[in-house]
């Protein structure tokens, strides 16, 4: 079977590595990389870290506005799927390059007549809140695919919920399988400054509601002036308003470049708290065993409420203030359960997609 992957940002190379490596020992697989993230430490590292293929087409788009940014990727990718005629496409989460795929390769005709499949990897997440880019995304992709692999029992539900129970699998987050082999490597990947700063909180942050308002960037950070110290990988948007603006950053707070996967596991684990408004994250944070505060007002990976691992602190920096002086350093008591699966996820998409092919 000949397969086309579709990735094109960092969660998106983290969730296909694992998958990518089960795939080519059964099948052939083209990597299309759409661009979308671009810098060395937003792409180029993970292919090397993780030894994800080098993709076999680039269609380096770039940045852009989200009307740009997703007609570009169409209009580059739909020549590349009709040109190599996949047997099928698959697609990993919610981000502009997913959108962009699944309505490529939902239209697209080869000249016989057929078409590709869609699976997609991620479906069946919600956060119901209509505000988020992703949430069309998630929404528009899950029902233009054919096969839907949900990593949870509450992804399940939704996809019920929504008439699409018939096209879905459950099959297990592979983002733990990428977690666990990362963390394997122990703390050797840990970067030398953390080392110097124990008991630190990691943070990080990049959703457009968060990060691009220059007040709101520094009202956030405003409320992680403490003692602790915190260290903070920045994402290139955030970074963008940081310089930019010249948002004051607080003296415990410790900003450094974006950083690898196994740096990032490392931090994660070595962390007393983490911080952050990404999806990724929140979950790597449950896996790692260290509480977590989610700055946002819902989230879709609401089983990591459960027990206190995470807690919301609403759309607000004094909401994360109040959290923060509150006893958030105490590890929940409560068990972490394997709500993300038992760690055979790639294999689970790979039979899958294997059992669904007519
Ligand atoms: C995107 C996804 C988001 C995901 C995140 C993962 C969409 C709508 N959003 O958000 O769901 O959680 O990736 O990190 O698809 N930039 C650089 N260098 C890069 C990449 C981006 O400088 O390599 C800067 C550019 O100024 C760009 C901005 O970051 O305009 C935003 O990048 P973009 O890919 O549009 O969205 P993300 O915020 O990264
Ligand atoms: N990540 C990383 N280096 C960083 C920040 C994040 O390797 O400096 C990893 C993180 O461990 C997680 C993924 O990137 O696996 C999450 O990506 P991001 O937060 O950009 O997107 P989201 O998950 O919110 O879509």
């Amino acid at each position: 079977m000949k397969i086309l992957s579709v990735v094109g940002t960092r969660p998106q190379f983290i969730k296909a590595a694992p998958v990518s490596r089960v795939l080519r020992e059964r099948h052939e697989e083209l990597l299309v990389h759409t661009g979308q993230h671009y810098d060395d430490l937003m792409s180029d590292v993970f292919f090397r870290e993780l030894r994800i293929p080098t993709p076999d087409v680039n269609l380096d788009v770039g940045s852009g506005s989200h009307a740009e940014q997703t007609a570009e990727m169409m209009r580059r990718l739909e020549p590349v799927i009709a040109d190599h005629r996949p047997d099928g496409v698959l697609l990993y989460g919610d981000t502009n390059s997913t959108l962009a795929a699944a309505l490529v390769a939902a239209k697209l005709r080869y000249d016989d007549g057929t078409n590709p499949w869609i699976a997609h990897v991620e479906a069946g997440l919600r956060s119901y809140n209509r505000q988020w880019p992703e949430e069309h995304n998630r929404v528009v992709a899950d029902h233009l695919a054919d096969l839907l692999l949900a990593p949870t029992d509450v992804a399940m539900h939704n996809l019920g919920r929504e008439g699409l129970a018939a096209r879905a699998v459950k099959v297990g987050d592979v983002m733990v399988e990428s977690f666990e082999a990362a963390a394997a490597h122990g703390d050797e990947a840990l970067p030398e400054m953390a080392r110097t700063l124990p008991g630190y909180v990691l943070l990080t942050m990049h959703r457009g509601d968060n990060v691009d308002d220059p007040r709101r960037l520094g009202a956030w950070l405003d409320a992680l002036r403490m003692e602790r110290p915190v260290v903070f990988p920045v994402h290139p948007r955030t970074a963008a308003t940081l310089t930019d603006a010249d948002v004051p950053l607080p003296q415990n707070v410790h900003v450094i470049e974006p950083v690898g996967y196994l740096a990032m596991v490392a931090l994660e684990q070595h962390a007393a708290l983490v911080v952050t408004d990404s999806g990724g994250v929140q979950r790597e944070a449950y896996l790692a065993g260290v509480p977590c505060l989610t700055l946002r007002d819902e989230t879709e990976w609401i089983e990591t409420l459960d027990g206190g691992w995470n807690r919301l602190v609403s759309s607000s920096p004094d909401g994360l203030r109040r959290a923060l002086a509150d006893d958030v350093f105490t590890l929940p008591g409560a068990p972490r359960p394997p709500i993300f699966g038992d760690g055979r996820a790639a294999e689970r998409i790979v039979v899958a997609i294997e059992n669904f092919v007519p």
